[in-house]
C-alpha cells in the first residue's frame, strides 16, 4: 500500500521544548513524592542517594532517550526497530502498552484533582460531610477525607475524566506545535504557583521548623537497601524515563540540537523544581505537626490539605486553589506527553492521520480511565479510618510504574548499548552538543546501568517472594464481598504482563511502517 509521506511537525524553539520535556518531567511526582520519599528515608540524608541516582543513571539514560529519538526522528518502537529488527520493536510497544496503563490511571487522578480543586473554593474547608455509599455520618469522618470519598462515591469522577481527556486532547491536537505552546503559559505558571506556596508555608509561624528538618541528615538510613531502591525508581519516575516520552520529543527537534545540553537542562529543572517542592510541603506540614505520608495520593488529597486547611483563614481557599491548580497544571503536562508518546508511535507505524489517532487513543483511554474511575472500583477496601483502601490504580500501579519502567530502562539500555553500539549515539549527540561525552557514556550505558537496574529489580523481586507475592497478599484483602473484584489483583498481574507482552509482539510481527517526511 503506498502512502503519501505524513509530516510529523516539529519545536519552533529550543526553549519551547525544554519546556515541554520539562512539563512532562515535572509533574505530580516531584510536587509530592519526592517530599514523601524524603521524609521516608530519613530527610537530609535522602539527597545523597538520589543526587547519585541522578547523575549516575537519571541523566545519562534522558540523554540516551533523547539521542534515540533524534537519531532516527522516530518515536520509540520504530527506533528500537532500527537497531535491533522486531525484537527491539517489541520492546518499544512494551512500552507504548505500559505507558498507556499508566496513561489511563494518571488521568483518572486528574480527575480526582479536578474534583478536589472545585472543593477548594469551599466545600473542602467544611468540618465534615456526610458520605452515604459508605453508611459514613456527617462528622464521623473529618473533611478532607469525607469530602474525597463523598466525591469518590458519586459519578462526578466520570464527568471530569472526560474533562481531562478533551483537555489532552486539545493540547496535542497538533502535536509539537500546540503542546509548545499550552507548555509555555502552563510551565511558567506552575513555577508560579509553587514559590508563591512557599512563601505562605515558611512565613507561617513555626514553618522554618519543617525546612531544619528536610536539611538534617540520618546517615543511618543509607545502610538501607530499600532508600537506594528508592532513589532510583524516584529518578526513573520523576524524568518520565522509561515510557518513550523522551524519544518521541526529541524526534521532534531538528538534527542539529544540542541534545546533551537539553538533557541536562531538562533533568535539573526537574530535580530543582522537586526540592523547592520540598521546601513548601515540609513547611507548611510541620508548621501543623503533621506527618507526612509516604503515598502520592495520601499527601495530594489529604495530608498537604490538611494543613491547608490549618492555615489562617484568608489564605485557606487561595492557597487551596493555588494548590490543586498546580496539581492540575504539572499533570496536564505530564499526561499529555504520555498521550503524545503513544499517538507518535501509532502515527510511525500505520500513518494514520493525527485527528483519527488521537480519536482512537482517547476512546480507549477514556473507557480505560473511566474504570479507575468507577466508584464500585475505586474502593473496595475502604477502611473505617478513611484511608483508601487497596485498589485496581494501587495493583496496576504497582506492575507497570514499580517494575514496568525499569524493565524497559534496563532493555533500552542494552540495545542501545549493545545492538547499536553506545559510541553511534554519542558521536550523534557530540557532533552538535556543547558539552562532549566521552567514552565513560558507554561504560554507564553498556554495564553500569543495567547492572544497577538488575540489582534493584532483583532486589524488588526478592521482597515479593519473601513478603508473599504481591498478587495473592492482596487477594486477602479483596475477599468474597467485593465479587468479581476479588480476582483484580490476579487480573491486574496478568493484564499487564500477559496481554501487553501479545499485543506489543503482534504489533511487533508487521514489520512495515509508514512512511514520514
Ligand atoms: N514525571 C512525572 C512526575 O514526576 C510523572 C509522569 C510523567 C508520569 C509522564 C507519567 C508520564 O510526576
Amino acid at each position: 500500500m503506498s502512502q503519501e509521506p505524513f509530516s510529523r511537525g516539529q519545536w519552533k524553539s529550543r526553549v519551547g521544548f525544554i519546556l515541554a520535556a520539562s512539563g512532562s518531567a515535572i509533574g505530580l511526582g516531584n510536587i509530592v513524592f519526592f517530599a514523601a520519599n524524603a521524609y521516608k528515608f530519613g530527610g537530609g540524608a535522602f539527597y545523597l542517594p538520589y543526587l547519585f541516582a541522578l547523575f549516575v543513571f537519571g541523566i545519562p539514560v534522558m540523554i540516551l532517550e533523547f539521542g534515540l529519538g533524534n537519531f532516527t526522528g522516530r518515536a520509540f518502537p520504530e527506533s528500537l526497530h532500527r537497531i535491533a529488527g522486531r525484537k527491539g520493536e517489541f520492546v518499544g510497544w512494551w512500552a507504548n502498552l505500559n505507558a498507556g496503563f499508566i496513561t489511563m490511571y494518571y488521568i483518572t487522578i486528574l480527575s480526582w484533582v479536578i474534583g478536589m480543586l472545585f472543593g477548594a473554593f469551599g466545600a473542602l474547608w467544611k468540618d465534615s460531610i456526610p458520605v452515604p455509599a459508605f453508611g459514613i455520618a456527617e462528622g464521623d469522618l473529618a473533611n478532607p477525607y469525607a469530602y474525597f470519598f463523598h466525591m469518590l462515591s458519586t459519578w462526578k469522577p466520570i464527568l471530569y475524566v472526560a474533562l481531562v481527556w478533551i483537555f489532552n486532547i486539545i493540547i496535542v491536537r497538533k502535536g509539537a506545535e500546540t503542546i509548545e505552546s499550552a507548555t509555555k503559559v502552563f510551565v511558567p505558571l506552575m513555577w508560579i504557583f509553587m514559590i508563591l506556596l512557599i512563601i505562605r508555608g515558611v512565613t507561617l509561624e513555626n514553618g522554618m521548623q519543617g525546612i531544619y528538618l528536610l536539611f538534617t541528615p540520618n546517615f543511618e538510613v543509607m545502610k538501607d537497601p530499600s532508600v537506594w531502591q528508592g532513589a532510583f525508581a524516584q529518578t526513573f519516575f520523576s524524568l518520565s524515563l522509561g515510557f518513550g516520552i523522551m524519544t518521541a520529543y526529541a524526534s521532534y527537534l531538528p538534527r542539529k540540537s544540542d541534545l546533551t545540553t537539553n538533557s541536562i537542562i531538562t533533568s535539573l529543572l526537574d530535580s530543582g523544581f522537586a526540592y523547592i517542592a520540598g521546601l513548601a510541603v515540609f513547611s507548611i506540614l510541620f508548621a501543623f505537626a503533621i506527618v507526612p505520608q509516604a503515598s502520592t495520593i495520601g499527601m495530594m488529597f489529604f495530608i498537604l490539605p490538611q494543613g491547608i486547611g490549618e492555615m489562617p483563614d484568608q489564605s485557606v481557599t487561595v492557597f487551596g486553589v493555588v494548590f490543586f491548580a498546580l496539581l492540575l497544571l504539572a499533570g496536564l503536562t505530564s499526561s499529555v506527553s504520555l498521550v503524545e508518546a503513544l499517538v507518535s508511535s501509532m502515527r510511525d507505524k500505520f500513518g494514520w492521520s493525527r485527528k483519527r489517532t488521537i480519536a482512537i487513543a482517547a476512546v480507549i483511554g477514556f473507557c480505560g480511565s473511566a474504570i479507575f474511575a468507577l466508584p464500585q472500583v475505586v474502593n473496595p477496601g475502604l477502611e473505617d479510618d478513611g484511608t483508601l483502601g487497596l485498589t485496581l490504580l494501587d495493583l496496576f500501579d504497582h506492575w507497570a510504574f514499580s517494575y514496568g519502567l525499569l524493565i524497559i530502562g534496563f532493555c533500552e539500555c542494552i540495545l542501545v548499548g549493545w545492538f547499536l553500539g553506545a559510541d553511534k549515539v554519542r558521536l550523534h549527540l557530540n557532533e552538535n552538543s556543547s558539552i562532549k561525552l566521552g567514552a565513560w557514556f558507554d561504560v554507564l550505558i553498556k554495564f553500569v546501568i543495567p547492572l544497577a537496574l538488575l540489582v534493584v529489580l532483583g532486589y524488588s523481586v526478592w521482597g515479593e517472594i519473601k513478603d508473599g507475592l504481591f498478587g495473592t497478599s492482596f487477594a486477602e484483602n479483596f475477599s468474597e464481598e467485593y465479587g468479581f473484584l476479588r480476582y483484580a489483583p490476579r487480573f491486574a498481574l496478568a493484564y499487564w504482563l500477559i496481554i501487553c507482552s501479545i499485543a506489543a509482539f503482534l504489533l511487533a510481527r508487521r514489520g512495515s511502517f509508514a512512511k514520514a517526511e
